[in-house]
């Protein structure tokens, strides 16, 4: 599958070099061929796990996890050791400055000393820019609050592209239906996907969001145009097994942080091997999974929601050697 995809995006590193020394703190900083190129990368690292061992030597990653968290913090990890860094790793906010009342503006400012880069989560949406103002290293936000995931987004479209990488060379011949089981306006998961899918509207046709909300309270002021405007045909459904015949992506997540613990929305939705899919749809979800993904799926050839979780590590490699490294060592890397 990698390889697929690496065949299906032609090179041009000049997009990549110039994400050298950025923060990244939305998807709204991207555009689409950067974004390929980031995929194209990732791809590259993915069909060749072995052969990039060195190049973050001697960079130091700054792990920053002021909430709970699997994946993000050790894909993250594990992308930053096989490419050969050392990493400081902060688990618990309360071990820290801040449950003296230090400010992230001032953790930031010694973050400068300490490593080469900075992934945080936190529960406030403000933190990541709160600690940028500080920062003369890169940042990367890897979960704030109700607002933003970017990269796990960014992991999300890679394992779709993957999955047909003729949505990328079929130059708008070929889109599918995706359905979001979510909340746009409170999971910084799909807030992040959306604004993904609006970027590539040549690749979807139909996004169908499912949830017992109102209109109002599913979206935020400027979500649901953003797809429309962009030329992608946005429903949303209260009924899940209304949807699901027709959808060749379903991305489920119920579960969101807010404040200080889980929230579960639209968790009377369900999807299991018994669920009307359509033969070759795929499931994706960012895990953690609770009720609403039955394992019963595991063992189905709908299941790439593991593959999306593992690809992640190859994604979040190829935007770390971006930001860490100098612009000319990208290119000599891609
Ligand atoms: N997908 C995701 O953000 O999972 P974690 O909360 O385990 O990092």
């Amino acid at each position: 599958h990698p390889k697929n995809l690496l065949r299906a995006i032609q090179e041009d590193g000049d997009h990549l070099s110039r994400l050298s020394s950025r923060h990244i703190y939305s998807i709204d900083q991207f555009e689409p061929e950067s974004l390929f190129q980031l995929f194209r990368l990732a791809a590259k690292y993915e069909a060749n796990p072995d052969r990039f061992g060195t190049s973050l030597q001697g960079k130091i990653l700054i792990s920053a996890f002021y909430e709970p968290s699997t994946r993000t913090r050790l894909s993250f990890e594990s992308a930053w050791h096989r490419l050969g860094g050392d990493i400081m790793s902060i688990t618990d906010r309360s071990t820290t400055g801040i449950a003296k009342g230090e400010s992230l503006a001032d953790v930031g400012e010694m973050f400068n000393n300490y490593g080469d880069c900075v992934v945080l989560r936190d529960t406030n949406a403000n933190s990541v820019r709160e600690m940028m103002s500080a920062l003369r290293i890169p940042i990367i936000n890897a979960g704030n609050g109700t607002d933003e995931h970017p990269t796990q987004a960014m992991a999300d479209l890679y394992t779709i592209f993957k999955w047909k990488p003729s949505l990328i060379t079929s130059m708008g011949e070929e889109k599918i239906n995706l359905c979001v089981v979510g909340l746009p306006s409170k999971m910084r998961t799909v807030r992040s996907l959306l604004k993904l899918v609006a970027l590539f509207p040549q690749c979807f046709n139909q996004v169908t969001i499912v949830n017992d909300q109102t209109r109002e309270d599913m979206f935020d002021e400027g979500q649901a145009t953003q797809l429309t405007e962009a030329g992608i045909n946005l429903h949303t459904c209260d009924c899940l097994d209304d949807v699901l015949p027709e959808a060749d992506v379903v991305y489920i997540n119920a579960i969101a942080w807010e404040g200080n613990s889980f929230n579960q929305y639209g968790k009377q939705f369900h999807i299991t091997s018994a669920s009307p899919l359509k033969k070759n749809a795929i499931i994706l979800h960012p895990l953690a999974r609770g009720a609403e993904l039955c394992s019963s799926l595991d063992n189905t050839d709908h299941n790439w929601y593991f593959a999306q979780a593992r690809g992640a590590v190859f994604l979040r490699q190829a935007l770390l050697t971006c930001l860490v490294q100098r612009a000319e060592r990208v290119l000599d890397i891609v």
